[in-house]
């Protein structure tokens, strides 16, 4: 995000339940009620009913990638503006930057030259023979599993696909330094990596928790250049405190949002950044088998790299897409992060879109062995593609993740970020009910060497009894 706005009132707010909110629907905007701004938790005021007649009808109809559906950044009723009236300028010239480099050749052309040269794209569509063979049955029939690289992208996620092109964004707005936040650090890293390149000043903020699990990952951003500023708190609490650095120095600072969330036109241009995914996955399958994929599996943190891979496929609607989340300790363990799950719709960091919440909007914590994952939002867009039913939804627990980072390991010497191995943990419930020869891609959306003390000290846990 970016703004030239000189100065704004710290009592506003943009982290709120949808229900202490005055919304104008048709809008996607809210009069916010005067709360601090971004606390952790919201006091509810008023009641809200979110589902009326009107919105659901739209949601039944066939328009789920049509211009009208995205132009505002609605995606049904998900998506919107809900931030104070002088940021709404801000994110106007955002979005009008946005719309510009989608069709300026030349910043098109230096983005492609990027992504060939220095993240290192197109990642491969790899054909994984063991791990298919493994869930063969006793007929030796059984899916053909592909995984698309995205760890094999320069500095080991899909994160930075969209960092570099905001970061060029950033450049052509005269912006100065960055500020972001991260949670697992890919974000961070992906962020200073760009930062770096383009000459930017660099600022991550990360819950100092995080920073313990992801040690590795701070060194990397410092190595990089960045300021890495902890954060009392997990994910949330640095995301709200890079929104809230940025809102103090809007006329020379940026805001990079990492993943698909966020007032628009974050969600929609972080998707539009991620979908080169998608894009070469369609390609690559018609080169490799001459079709498409008949199912795509990602995790679900937020949402980006899920996005970025079903995006591409949204009208076909012969595709599967499965998203996974992180089940944590169990759904009704009350320690997890699986947001469509378990959700319920309100407003948080300035969109309309499924919160984990309790009864009275105050937003809950989220867990997950993935920290990538521990975030209690997800992109209005995967809330939409969760409501029109296009995209299922499952989850897998922190368990079940560490099963599938060792098997990857062992069956094809790939170590999985704990993000992915989500959706790969997810291949044991799915694959025995499919079709011989059905095609499943799953997206690898980053690589797993950051997580071995994570997998190790689990495992020592586990057999100390600390874990049951
Ligand atoms: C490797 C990796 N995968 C997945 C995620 C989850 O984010 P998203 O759902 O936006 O892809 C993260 C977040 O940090 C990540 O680092």
């Amino acid at each position: 995000m970016a703004c030239n706005i000189k100065a704004l009132s710290l009592n506003h707010q943009i982290v709120s339940s949808a229900r202490n909110l005055t919304v104008d629907r048709k809008m996607g905007t809210a009069s916010a009620v005067s709360v601090p701004v971004f606390p952790d938790t919201v006091t509810k005021t008023t009641t809200l009913s979110i589902k009326n007649p009107q919105s659901t009808e739209k949601l039944l109809t066939k328009t789920v990638d049509g211009k009208e559906v995205y132009s505002q950044g609605k995606f049904g009723r998900f998506g919107g503006k809900f931030v104070p009236e002088t940021l709404i300028s801000c994110l106007g010239k955002l979005e009008a930057e946005f719309n510009l480099v989608l069709h300026d050749s030349e910043f098109q052309e230096e983005l492609a030259i990027a992504l060939r040269d220095y993240v290192g794209r197109e990642t491969p569509l790899y054909f994984a023979q063991r791990l298919t063979n493994h869930y063969k049955n006793s007929k030796g029939e059984g899916p053909e599993i592909y995984l698309k690289r995205e760890d094999l992208n320069h500095v080991g996620a899909h994160k930075i696909n969209n960092t570099i092109a905001q970061a060029m964004i950033a450049k052509r707005m005269g912006r100065k330094s960055i500020v972001a936040a991260t949670g697992a650090g890919q974000h961070g890293v992906a962020t200073a990596a760009a930062c770096a390149k383009l000459s930017l000043e660099c600022t991550i903020f990360m819950g100092s928790a995080d920073m313990e699990k992801q040690a590795s990952n701070v060194l990397l951003m410092k190595l990089l250049g960045a300021k890495v500023e902890p954060v009392e708190g997990t994910f949330k609490d640095a995301s709200s405190q890079a929104i809230r650095e940025w809102v103090g120095n809007l006329e020379t600072s940026y805001h990079l949002i990492g993943t698909v969330v966020g007032p628009h036109p974050c969600p929609t241009m972080v998707r539009e950044f991620q979908s080169v995914i998608g894009k070469e996955t369609r390609r690559q399958a018609m080169e490799k088998w001459g079709g498409k994929p008949d199912i795509l599996v990602a995790c679900v943190g937020s949402g980006s790299n899920a996005l970025g891979l079903f995006h591409e496929f949204i009208k076909d609607e012969d595709v599967r897409l499965i998203g996974v989340e992180a089940g944590g300790f169990g759904l009704d363990s009350g320690k997890h992060a699986a947001t469509l799950a378990r959700g319920d719709v309100g407003v948080y960091h300035g969109a309309m879109s499924y919160l984990l919440q309790d009864e009275e909007g105050q937003i809950l914590g989220p867990h997950s062995i993935g920290v990538g994952l521990e975030y209690p939002g997800v992109g209005p867009e995967v809330s939409f593609l969760k409501e029109t039913g296009r995209a299922e939804f499952y989850s897998a627990t922190d368990k079940e993740a560490i099963d599938a980072y060792r098997r990857l390991c062992q069956l094809e010497g790939i170590f999985p970020a704990l993000e992915a191995s989500h959706a790969l943990a997810f291949l044991e419930k799915l694959c025995p009910s499919l079709a011989n020869g059905t095609k499943v891609v799953v997206n690898i959306s980053g690589r797993g060497d950051k997580d071995a003390d994570i997998v190790f000290q689990y495992e020592a846990d586990r057999l100390s009894g600390l874990m049951a």
